[in-house]
């Protein structure tokens, strides 16, 4: 099944998670994309279908089959899953949102979904995102105050998710995961205000996730993400790549592909070089589905490492040589 000369056979000689974002309609519809996937990765994480909306669309009642489905894909060809993700301010059903709970109502739907869900998937998924950009990227607050969660239960909505998590499933690798770490050194200097604050507290938290959304227009500096990743390390938590992609003009020239190849090559060696950051998952592998072109009207596109017809760039050529290198 694991053919020399896949991402995979490489990742996996250097005892590396390397891992893709998993999209059902392209899994069914589209032959090629699950044989590329099983091919070229180890890991999975679902691009959409483990968030609250598609998960328990209406309150109380829980819906499985599409995780399932990814769930039972990657077992059966051996891979890896991460959860994504538990606790975030998007992705949430009408019912939630509208719905005017008292605090106690909202801690006890919060607890029920995340036991439900962690228990589901328990032996099956090794790490969950359990709360996902809770920070935020200016102002004072040291938390997001636009989240539904930190209008209904307040900041303690954090730590408390944490602790059903880690009840549901003792083994699994709790993380907190969010974005522009890798670049902004606000944002990274507050989830790290954040984390250490939770580690005093007695929370059970493993990890940090690094979601990785870059642009080669404002690409970060390999040192700092070195830095960054040692100062979690540091602290006793592992950091996971969670969601790489590389977001190139949409009249992408070579020279941007290349430079694309280039902070690809960068994240891998950081992660491979790092104390402890066992697992690079990319948000996605080919361009034919990619989150970018709609996220950014268009503007910008090409941010993964197969191009639309499954053939690869240049930044999987530097994936490739950066598992090599010794
Ligand atoms: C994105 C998906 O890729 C899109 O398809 C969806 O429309 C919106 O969510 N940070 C996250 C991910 O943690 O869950 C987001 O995924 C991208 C940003």
């Amino acid at each position: 099944m694991m053919e020399t000369g896949s991402l995979r056979a490489l990742a996996q000689e250097r005892g590396l998670l390397l891992g893709a974002a998993f999209n059902p309609g392209a899994f069914r519809r589209d032959p090629q994309y699950g044989r590329v996937l099983s091919r070229e990765f180890n890991c999975l994480v679902a691009e959409g279908s483990m968030k609250f909306v598609l998960l328990q669309p209406r309150q109380g009642q829980y819906d499985f089959a599409l995780a399932d489905e990814m769930v039972d894909f990657a077992a059966a060809n051996d891979m890896a899953v991460r959860g994504h993700t538990l606790v975030w301010h998007e992705a949430l059903p009408d019912w939630l949102g509208a719905g005017k709970f008292s605090r106690k109502e909202a801690l006890d739907l919060l607890r029920e979904h995340i036991s439900t869900v962690v228990r589901h998937f328990r032996g099956r998924v090794f790490a969950w995102d359990v709360v996902n950009e809770a920070v935020p990227g200016e102002g004072d607050g040291l938390l997001r105050e636009d989240s539904v969660w930190m209008r209904m239960i307040g900041p303690d909505y954090i730590e408390h998710a944490f602790h059903w998590a880690h009840e549901a499933d003792p083994d699994a690798v709790l993380i907190y995961n969010d974005n522009a770490i890798e670049t902004n050194s606000d944002k990274f200097e507050r989830c790290r205000r954040l984390v250490g604050r939770m580690q005093r507290s007695g929370v059970p938290i493993h990890g940090v996730g690094f979601q990785y959304h870059v642009q080669i227009s404002n690409p970060p500096v390999q040192e700092w993400v070195s830095e960054r990743i040692r100062s979690f390390n540091d602290m006793g938590l592992a950091v996971h790549v969670t969601e790489l992609d590389v977001a190139v003009p949409a009249e992408a020239t070579e020279a941007d592909l290349a430079r694309q190849g280039d902070l690809y090559r960068d994240v891998v060696q950081c992660a491979l070089r790092a104390e402890s950051c066992p697992a690079v998952l990319l948000w996605g592998f080919t361009d034919r589905y990619s989150w970018i072109p709609s996220a950014t009207d268009g503007r910008l596109d090409h941010a993964l490492i197969l191009d639309r017809r499954y053939e690869p760039k240049p930044a999987y050529e530097a994936i490739a040589r950066a598992l090599q290198e010794a």
